[in-house]
């Protein structure tokens, strides 16, 4: 449709219409024999059957037959035919489900993100969806936060690059082109930084932490041409970020140029009233209208108030106007005007969905998502030998809930277990697959779980479980122990304040530990852990996250050597939960710590080290790679002229292997103090056995700038350290000086 006939579209619309297309239900309130999946309070809503007529867009409802039908139906009875827009969290895969995203962030490689992305709105354009909530760009630096495992970790460049990865291959050059879906970037603003990392909690923070860390991923998205922001639950500095003039009008939509469509979370205008900000629902339309929130997800706050408010003349009919308007637009954009079904296909579901090449990118995916943490000894790579005593044991060795919670289209029944996997591969007659233990610990935040999903075990078969798994452990020769938190331990609502994992795990890992050495820990988890305890008594440990559809053949294939674990952390993993939030780019204080010093007053703990137990860009593989020190083409960086940092890296182990360089920079001094290092680039390398091979980032003025005294952005003149390295506690660096020309 043209631009001139959307606008006289919009012109022939009632108010009610208008305000109509600015409210978001579920699909249940179009067919009740539809399942939609619930992802926020249920509740009451309040609205007129004329409210449900007229809303503008669905969310939670997939598959091509329903939505094919709600689409219909609706279009028929609608005054203007408008169609609806169908959208849903396709997170980290539709039906073929990938590594969970902080997973994936560990790959270091966004192109591979792209790809996954673009299979998942493969399926979803299939299935009937026009937009993905999907990247969630917030950076978080408190494992305690359940979303950490949606997010992309603690450091922005890094959440950037891959926001940037999600949004191209969900939207492709255009979302509205066939087998893509529009990308909505979440969630607007800080909503990973809330406070003590409990769930929906105030988020306090800083103009320079906001603008030089927390704002950095979102504004990669909305460059790489997201079509859609989501509102976060969160008050940012004190006032809710739905209703956030700042935020969403200033920096938003002034200084990011953000010109699609603007969503509330779920619910989260109406919550504006319970965090104290505006009195009513009448209230919280206006304001959340007036800072361009165009959609409201699932209330009927906007359906109840929106005319209303323009009839009494308290907003404008032209303020209206303005989110209508954008929401035609994407419609348009998404072509619904001439093919209201899209891509909406039960043949091409039946093809695509959970196919072969999805499966085989699940499982690349997931294998390159894999963090080796310790490896004492060369307990990895294991080569199956007949005749070999293998005991795999603990509650993941046959479990297939392994996609996330966030994985809500996925299904657990095609996944692949670590037992299926290995079955394909292990001797059979001398290895012995065992569940050693319960998932979790008795009563374990009952209000969270669905009871009945998990078997109970009485006390006698607990204790059943764990002599059978001991007995096991005894004879073998090496024991493979998949442990970790339930996929409900994290996700929405699911912060939690210990980072420990169930003391029945424990247990069954300390009982293993006394009569064999030799345990490999595959480590299940949606966030950092406290691994100390589990470290100590394992010989190696490997954590593979929540890995996805093909999640069992992946982990066979890192175990077995077919594949080499090539991830590194996005985010630190605590020595314990007392140092979160914690992140490797920190600012020095003036007394930092001296781990060997005497003097007291240095900034430190009495009781534990500051260092993390394992740092942001940590990870071992099969081989070994020896780095060079920093050489530099000059000595000096000019805003006109970049500067090339070299160094040379060789593989000095015995198979070929992969090296993810990691270039740090820091600005020694400024006019506010900057972090003591902070990526600015990476590169994976593989070598053969004995190869070497330069390797050289180029370093511009952009990457010195931050936001200075004087609240602009830009670089300040002077000395700087650069690293290129193995991890971000690894190398020297060298110096350079930037000088403007
Ligand atoms: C979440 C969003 C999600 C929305 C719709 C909310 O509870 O915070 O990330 O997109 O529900 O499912």
């Amino acid at each position: 449709m043209e631009q001139k006939q959307l606008e006289n579209l919009l012109g022939e619309l009632s108010l009610e219409e208008k305000a109509g297309q600015l409210v978001q239900l579920m699909g249940n309130f179009y067919e009740t024999d539809v399942e939609a999946v619930l992802t926020g309070p249920g509740k009451n809503l309040g609205l007129t059957e004329e409210n449900i007529r007229l809303a503008g867009s669905i969310l939670g409802t997939y598959g091509a037959k329903t939505l094919k039908k709600i689409q219909k139906n609706y279009m028929e009875q609608h005054p203007h035919h408008i169609p609806l827009l169908f959208m849903m969290d396709v997170i980290h895969g539709m039906k073929t489900i990938f590594p969970m995203p902080l997973a994936q962030a560990a790959t270091f490689e966004p192109e591979m993100t792209e790809k996954c992305a673009a299979a998942a709105a493969k399926e979803a354009a299939a299935s009937g969806l026009h937009v993905t909530f999907s990247p969630m760009a917030d950076l978080v630096r408190d494992a305690r936060w359940g979303r950490v495992m949606e997010s992309c970790g603690e450091d922005p460049y890094v959440v950037g690059k891959f926001t940037e990865a999600q949004v191209k291959g969900f939207q492709g050059e255009e979302p509205g082109a066939p087998g893509k879906v529009c990308a909505c970037v979440k969630h607007f603003a800080g909503y990973g930084a809330p406070v003590a990392g409990r769930e929906y909690n105030t988020v306090e923070l800083s103009e320079h932490t906001f603008r030089d860390f927390y704002l950095k991923g979102y504004e990669a998205g909305i460059k790489a041409g997201a079509g859609m922001v989501m509102t976060s639950f969160n008050t940012l500095n004190g006032i809710p970020a739905s209703v956030n003039k700042k935020l969403m009008r200033d920096i938003l939509r002034g200084e990011l140029g953000f010109d699609g469509v603007l969503i509330s979370d779920f619910a989260a205008i109406q919550e504006t009233i319970a965090h104290g900000y505006s009195e009513n629902e009448e209230k919280a339309a206006q304001n959340a209208l007036e800072c361009g929130v165009d959609i409201d997800m699932m209330t009927g706050v906007y359906a109840g108030n929106l005319a209303e408010l323009v009839r009494k003349g308290v907003i404008s009919e032209e303020l209206l106007d303005e989110s209508v308007l954008r929401v035609l637009e994407l419609k348009n954009r998404l072509g619904l005007f001439e093919n209201p079904y899209k891509d909406a296909s039960e043949n091409e579901e039946a093809k695509l969905l959970l196919c072969e090449s999805h499966r085989a990118l699940a499982r690349e995916a997931a294998a390159k998502s894999f963090v080796l943490l310790k490896n004492e000894g060369n307990a990895l790579p294991i080569k199956p030998k007949k005749g070999q005593k293998v005991a795999f044991i603990g509650p993941y060795v046959d479990r297939k809930a392994i996609i996330s919670s966030w994985a809500i289209t996925g299904d657990t029944d095609p996944c692949v277990t670590i037992q299926e996997a290995a079955k394909e591969i292990f001797d059979a007659s001398n290895t012995v697959y065992l569940e050693g233990c319960p998932i979790l610990d008795h009563g374990y935040a009952a209000h969270a779980f669905r009871r009945d999903d998990e078997k109970e075990y009485t006390p006698e078969e607990e204790e059943a479980l764990l002599r059978e798994a001991v007995a096991a452990a005894k004879e073998a020769e090496i024991v493979i122990l998949p442990l970790g938190e339930h996929f409900l331990q994290s996700g929405e609502a699911a912060s939690r304040a210990m980072l420990d994992l169930p003391e029945v795990q424990m247990r069954l890992l300390r009982a293993v530990s006394e009569v064999n050495h030799n345990i490999v820990t595959v480590l299940f988890s949606g966030r950092p852990l406290d691994l100390r305890e589990v470290s100590r008594y394992s010989a190696a440990v490997l954590e593979v996250w929540f890995p996805g559809t093909e999640g069992g053949h992946a982990i066979v294939d890192v175990l077995t050597g077919r594949t080499e674990p090539t991830g590194r952390l996005p985010i630190s993993f605590p020595y314990s939960v007392g140092q979160v939030p914690i992140s490797y780019n920190a600012y020095a204080t003036g007394r930092p710590d001296d781990p060997n010093g005497t003097d007291k007053f240095k900034s430190r703990y009495l009781d534990i080290p500051n260092e993390p137990l394992y740092p942001f860009g940590y990870g071992l593989g099969y081989t070994k790679f020896e780095v060079s020190p920093v050489r530099l083409d000059c000595g000096q960086l000019t805003n006109a002229a970049r500067l090339k940092a070299i160094v040379t890296l060789k593989n000095t182990g015995a198979r070929t292997g992969t090296e993810t360089l990691q270039l740090y920079l820091q600005d020694v001094s400024a006019s506010v103090v900057r972090p003591v290092k902070e990526l600015k680039g990476f590169k994976k390398v593989t070598l053969a056995p004995g190869e070497e091979q330069e390797v050289s980032f180029e370093i511009c003025e952009e990457m010195l700038r931050f936001l200075r005294a004087d609240g602009t952005v830009g670089s300040e003149p002077g000395k700087f350290r650069v690293w290129i390295a193995k991890g971000s506690t690894q190398g020297a660096p060298v110096e350079f000086l930037y000088q403007e020309r």
